[in-house]
C-alpha cells in the first residue's frame, strides 16, 4: 500500500503549486481579496496573499457564530484539580471581545506588542485572539521558563502588557507564575501593565498601577467587539526558539499565509470531520499550541480539549480517562510522552475505552518504531493511522506528514510532503540524493506559513536558513530518503538539541553555566535517552578560586541552569573535568565528549591540540558518582 504515497509536490509546477494554495486559501475569510497568491521578488523575504485583507480573531470565532455554530463547544477546559468547563463559540467569542476591549482601554493599539505567560487556561487562548483582533502581536512565553529567559523575550519585544496569573496547578500543587514577571517586569520598563488572571488563589505580590486583574479588567468590559480587518503580511505573533547561538531568535510569523496553511493542514492531516473532539497536549507556550491548538482548529471550527496538567496527576491514567470522557476522536503528542506513557504499563490505558479514537498525531521529534507500535495498537486499538508530523517553529505548519486513509503508515517515517510543499533531501553540494541515501532535509520553494524574518534581524534570518544553498531553505534537520522515495528524519545536523521535544541550543546552556561564579569553561552535549530522546550533558571546567571539593557544586550548577533559562533546561549530568578536548584552533570537540556521555569509545582524537587529554577527561568522568543529582 506504500507506493500510493501522494508525492503530489514533486510533479507540481511552480503555477499548479500556486494555484492550489490559492484555492486552499477559500477556507478562510477575507475582507478584501488578495491581487497575487505570491511575492517572492524580494526573496528570501516571502508575502503571502497580496492585498488581501483579514482578521485572525474573527477567522477563529465569530464567522462559526456568524454560521450558526454559536453553541458548539470550543473547548472542553480540564483542570488538574479536575475543575471543568465547556466553552461553547459564542461565549468564545464574548470572552475574546472582552478582553480586546480591555486591552484597546489600557492602551493597546495595533503593532503594539504583548507577552503571554500563562498556564493551560481557557484565558491563554482568549488572551492570543484578543490580540489578533487588535492586531498586536503577541509573544507567548512557555511557563516554565524562568524570570531570566521572560525579561529576555519582553525586553527584545519591547512588550507595553504582559498576561498572567497567579500560578497554575502541576501535580496536584499550585505553582507560581506571577513572581517570574514581577522580577522581569521590574527589569523592563516598556512594561506598563501587567494582567494577572486569579487562577489558584495564591497570595500575590502587588504593584500598584502596574499591576490588573483580568477580572476587574476584563470582566468589567464589553463583550461585543468590532474586528478590524489587516493586511495578509501584517504580524500576527512572534514565537521564540533556540538557534545555535546563546541568543534565542524570535521567529517572525504573519497572518493570512499562516492562518490558510494552519487551517488546511489541520483539516486534511487529521481527518478532522463534523462532531469530532480533537485533542492536543502541547502548551500554548510552543508553536504546536500556537498553530494546532489556537489557529489551526479554530480556524476550522472545530471542538477540542484542553487540559491544564500532566499525564500522570493525579493518577497515572489521567489522559486516557480525559479521552473516554469527552470521546477524543484525535489525539496528538510528542513521542517523549508515548515512551513515557509506555513504560508505566499495558494495564493503564486498558482499564479505559478509548473506541473513540480514529487518528493518532505524533510531533517533536522521531518516533521510535516501538513507540510507533505501542502508539497504534494500545492507544489506536490497532487500527487508528499514525500522523507523524515533521515541521518546525520555523516552518509555522505542518510540512511532511501522512495523509490518513491514504498511506499505510511505516513506522517511523515522516513519509511525504503535504501537498504544495517541495520538499527534499540533498548532499554537501545541495544535489538531490537518490532514493536509499541520506542527506539534509530542506525546502526548495517558498510555502504560506513560512517565517517572514527573525525579528529584528534580517541579516541573521538570511544567514541562517537561506545561505547553505543560494534559494533554498535549511531546515538544520538530517533526512534520509528510502528506497520508496519516502522520507526519514533523522534528527538534527546543527548544535540545537531535542530534549522531551523540546528545542534547546548547546550555546544556550553553555552561556547559562559559564555565567555562575564558579565556571571558568563549560561544553554541552545532547546524549541519546531512552524517554526524553535527548538529554543534557555537560562538562565543566571550575575556576581556580572555586572550590572544586565542594560536594553540593553539580546540584548548584544545575539549578543555576534552571534560573538562567527553566527546568527543561538543567543538564542531567554536569562532569567536572580538569581540561575539554579542543583542536588547534581552539574549537570543542563534542563528538568526543557524546562518546563520553554514551559512555561508548571515544572516537578518533588525532586532530585534539593535546591528544592526552582525553585520558585526563575520561578519567575525571568516571571518578564523578554525584554527576546525576539525587
Ligand atoms: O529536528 C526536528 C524536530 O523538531 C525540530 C523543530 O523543533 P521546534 O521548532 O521546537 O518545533 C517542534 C514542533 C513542530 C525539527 O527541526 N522534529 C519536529 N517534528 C519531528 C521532528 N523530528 C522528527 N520527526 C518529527 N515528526
Amino acid at each position: 500500500m506504500t507506493d500510493t504515497v501522494p508525492m503530489i509536490d514533486s510533479e507540481l509546477s511552480e503555477q499548479e503549486r500556486l494555484e492550489y494554495w490559492a484555492g486552499e486559501a477559500t477556507r478562510v475569510t477575507w475582507n478584501a481579496p488578495f491581487t497575487e497568491v505570491l511575492d517572492w521578488s524580494d526573496a528570501p523575504f516571502a508575502k503571502w496573499f497580496v492585498g488581501g485583507r483579514l482578521n485572525a480573531g474573527y477567522n477563529c470565532v465569530d464567522r462559526h457564530v456568524e454560521a450558526g455554530h454559536g453553541d458548539r463547544v470550543a473547548f472542553h477546559f480540564v483542570g488538574e484539580p479536575g475543575d471543568t468547563r465547556s466553552i461553547s463559540y459564542r461565549e468564545l467569542q464574548q470572552e475574546v471581545g472582552r478582553a480586546a476591549n480591555a486591552l484597546t482601554t489600557l492602551g493597546v493599539v495595533a503593532g503594539d506588542r504583548i507577552a503571554i505567560y500563562l498556564p493551560m487556561i481557557p484565558e491563554a487562548v482568549v488572551a492570543m485572539l484578543a490580540c489578533a483582533r487588535i492586531g498586536a502581536p503577541h509573544t507567548v512565553v512557555f511557563g516554565g521558563f524562568s524570570a531570566d529567559a521572560l525579561a529576555a523575550r519582553i525586553a527584545d519585544r519591547d512588550a507595553k502588557v504582559v498576561v498572567t496569573a497567579d500560578g497554575g496547578f502541576r501535580r496536584g500543587r499550585p505553582s507560581a507564575l506571577k513572581p517570574a514577571v514581577d522580577d522581569a517586569a521590574d527589569r523592563c520598563p516598556g512594561v506598563e501593565h501587567v494582567l494577572v488572571v486569579r487562577r489558584t488563589g495564591e497570595p500575590i505580590e502587588w504593584h500598584e498601577g502596574r499591576d490588573l486583574w483580568w477580572h476587574d479588567v476584563v470582566g468589567t468590559a464589553s463583550p461585543v467587539h468590532a474586528p478590524e480587518a489587516f493586511d495578509s503580511e501584517h504580524p500576527l505573533f512572534i514565537m521564540y526558539t533556540s538557534g545555535t547561538t546563546g541568543a534565542p531568535k524570535g521567529i517572525l510569523h504573519t497572518t493570512g499565509g499562516y492562518l490558510v496553511q494552519v487551517a488546511s493542514s489541520f483539516e486534511t492531516v487529521f481527518d478532522h470531520r463534523p462532531g469530532d473532539v480533537y485533542w492536543c497536549t502541547a502548551d500554548v507556550g510552543w508553536i504546536t499550541g500556537h498553530s494546532y491548538i489556537v489557529y489551526g482548529p479554530l480556524a476550522a471550527g472545530a471542538t477540542q480539549v484542553l487540559y491544564e496538567g500532566t499525564p500522570d496527576a493525579p493518577h497515572r491514567g489521567r489522559w486516557w480517562e480525559i479521552i473516554a470522557q469527552y470521546g477524543v476522536t484525535q489525539f496528538y503528542t510528542a513521542p517523549t510522552a508515548i515512551r513515557t506513557t509506555m513504560k508505566w504499563g499495558d494495564d493503564i490505558p486498558a482499564a479505559y475505552d478509548l473506541t473513540s479514537i480514529r487518528v493518532l498525531g505524533s510531533v517533536g521529534e522521531p518516533i521510535n518504531p516501538e513507540a510507533h507500535r505501542w502508539y497504534r495498537d494500545t492507544i489506536g486499538g490497532g487500527t487508528a493511522p499514525i500522523v507523524d508530523t515533521w515541521w518546525q517553529t520555523e516552518t509555522g505548519a505542518q510540512m511532511i506528514a501522512p495523509l490518513p486513509g491514504m498511506v499505510d503508515a511505516k513506522p517511523g517515517a515522516a513519509t511525504a510532503a503535504l501537498p504544495g510543499i517541495a520538499i527534499d533531501v540533498v548532499d554537501d553540494s545541495g544535489a538531490s540524493v537518490p532514493n536509499g541515501h541520506d542527506g539534509y532535509l530542506v525546502v526548495r520553494e517558498p510555502w504560506p506559513a513560512m517565517l517572514r524574518t527573525i525579528w529584528g534581524d534580517d541579516a541573521r534570518y538570511v544567514e541562517t536558513y537561506w545561505s547553505r544553498w543560494p534559494g533554498v531553505y535549511f531546515a538544520g534537520d538530517g533526512a534520509r530518503r528510502d528506497e520508496d522515495g519516502h522520507i526519514w528524519l533523522l534528527g538534527r545536523v546543527d548544535d540545537v538539541m531535542n530534549v522531551s521535544g523540546h528545542r534547546l541550543s548547546t550555546a544556550e546552556v553553555e552561556s547559562a553555566l559559564v555565567s555562575h561564579a564558579a565556571v571558568a569553561e563549560a561544553a554541552v552535549v545532547a546524549a541519546s535517552d531512552p524517554t526524553s530522546g535527548q538529554a543534557i550533558v555537560a562538562f565543566v571546567i571550575l575556576r581556580e578560586d572555586a572550590d572544586a571539593a565542594n560536594p553540593g557544586i553539580v546540584a548548584e550548577l544545575r539549578a543555576h541552569v534552571g534560573r538562567e533559562i527553566g527546568a527543561i533546561a538543567k543538564p542531567r549530568e554536569v562532569f567536572v573535568v580538569p581540561e575539554l578536548p579542543k583542536t588547534r584552533s581552539g574549537k570543542i570537540m563534542r563528538r568526543l565528549l557524546r562518546d563520553l556521555a554514551e559512555q561508548r569509545e571515544t572516537g578518533d582524537a588525532t586532530t585534539l591540540a593535546d591528544t592526552a587529554v582525553m585520558a585526563v577527561i575520561t578519567a575525571a568522568v568516571a571518578g564523578a558518582p554525584d554527576a546525576k543529582e539525587a
